[in-house]
């Protein structure tokens, strides 16, 4: 961890609570109703996800060359296959011949070939295509140029990030990740995590519903008195933008019992790191361990949910198992209390009662975030 960005935090913080305000020079702002209710919005957001680096699988499921995870994210089927050099490889897991889908959904840990199970066109494990039964019916097949689609992969912070679109398989997903990545790697036990407790599940609500409420504390005293809401200041949220990127820091109420020093200043001990990946990733960092969620839109109102908890090395006992299965226990309740109220607002939001969602000066990276996505999505719609 660089000692700049410890110490910049300690100076933000303590300017923050001596303001007894964190965002002295912010903006509220409104997003529109139908933000949040529109099909269309949603799926032209869905292939803006697809263009972005998405976080789809641990690297630690994929433990040695060989290993393959066949999976759906965003409705784009895959295979990851760990390759010879290491390297994991993503690929659109869709037959060259006539589209079907090669490898069921599942995993495994010797990959030799794949079989597609429509004509048994057969592909290697880096994704080229070895066999066609009575190939002499494609006189002007080209084998070389028709393994399967390759996507942009790298392994970072312990996660599989891939860029959905094959088009852009030529970009570098390190390049959007950017230094936000470096300094959440730069952190202790985030270099080569291991997942813990994986789970997907389906939430009611706008994908951006959920993101809101990643950006602002001031529901935190409210909504989880009964979890986590007694260990922070209340509503001081300190956030750093990295392009797209944030990075939120939630001061925790030991911050001024303890009034430690700049020096040698620990932030993980005095507050939460929220990394967010624009536009629907963010990774929680806790003291030891750090919580993963990714947002996938299925509709105007419905998201899926992918979490999985990053924790330093294979848990050694039942005592360990223990430990981190408590810390998972407390964030999926308090994530719950945050979506049921995204659900209670989905609910309402074809009411009439609002045309517009208001949002305070304190809760202003919110109504940004949505600026920079509407920004972002027609961008994309110009071909820019
Ligand atoms: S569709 Fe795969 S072999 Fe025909
Ligand atoms: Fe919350």
């Amino acid at each position: 961890m660089s000692e700049n960005f410890a110490a910049d935090l300690h100076r933000r913080a303590t300017a923050a609570m001596q303001a007894e305000r964190a965002d002295a020079d912010a903006h509220g702002g409104q997003v529109e109703v139908g933000q949040y209710t529109s099909d269309d919005t949603a799926s032209q957001e869905s292939k803006l996800l697809r263009r972005c680096p998405q976080p789809v699988a641990a690297g630690s499921s994929l433990a040695a060359p060989g290993a393959w995870l066949s999976m759906t994210h965003l409705g784009i089927p895959l295979l990851l296959v760990r390759q010879e050099s290491g390297q994991v490889q993503a690929f659109v897991n869709v037959c060259r011949h006539r589209g079907a889908r090669v490898v069921p959904e599942g995993s495994g840990n010797e990959a030799r070939a794949f079989v597609c199970p429509y004509h048994a066109w057969t592909y290697r494990p880096d994704g080229a295509l070895r066999g066609v039964p009575q190939s002499f019916g494609f006189p002007c097949l080209k084998q070389e140029e028709s393994g399967l689609r390759k996507l942009a992969t790298v392994e970072r912070a312990g996660l599989v990030w891939v860029i959905l679109d094959p088009e852009l398989s030529q970009k570098d997903p390190n390049e959007s990740l950017g230094s936000l990545m470096d300094n959440l790697e730069s952190l202790a036990g985030l270099s080569a995590p291991v997942a813990f407790a994986p789970r997907s599940y389906e939430v009611e609500a706008n994908w951006k519903l959920l993101v809101d409420g990643a950006f602002e504390a001031y529901h935190f005293k409210v909504a989880h008195r009964k979890t986590i809401a007694h260990m922070f200041v209340d509503n001081m949220q300190v956030i750093d933008e990295f392009d797209l990127h944030r990075r939120l820091y939630l001061i925790k109420a030991r911050f001024s019992e303890d009034a430690p020093e700049a020096t040698g200043f620990d932030p993980r001990k005095y507050g939460n790191l929220t990394y967010f990946f624009f536009p629907n990733t963010t990774i929680l960092v806790q003291p030891d361990h750090a919580q993963l969620s990714s947002l996938e839109p299925l509709g105007a109102s419905r998201t899926r949910v992918h979490e999985l908890t990053l924790i330093p090395e294979v848990p050694a006992s039942d005592k360990a198992t223990a430990y981190w299965q408590a810390n998972v226990d407390l964030y999926r309740r308090t994530l719950a209390e945050d979506y049921e109220l995204a659900e209670s607002i989905q609910r309402g939001l074809a009411s009439g009662a609002n045309d517009v969602l208001t949002f305070g000066t304190f809760e202003y990276s919110a109504p940004r975030f949505h600026s920079q996505l509407r920004q972002q999505v027609a961008d994309m719609q110009a071909g820019r």
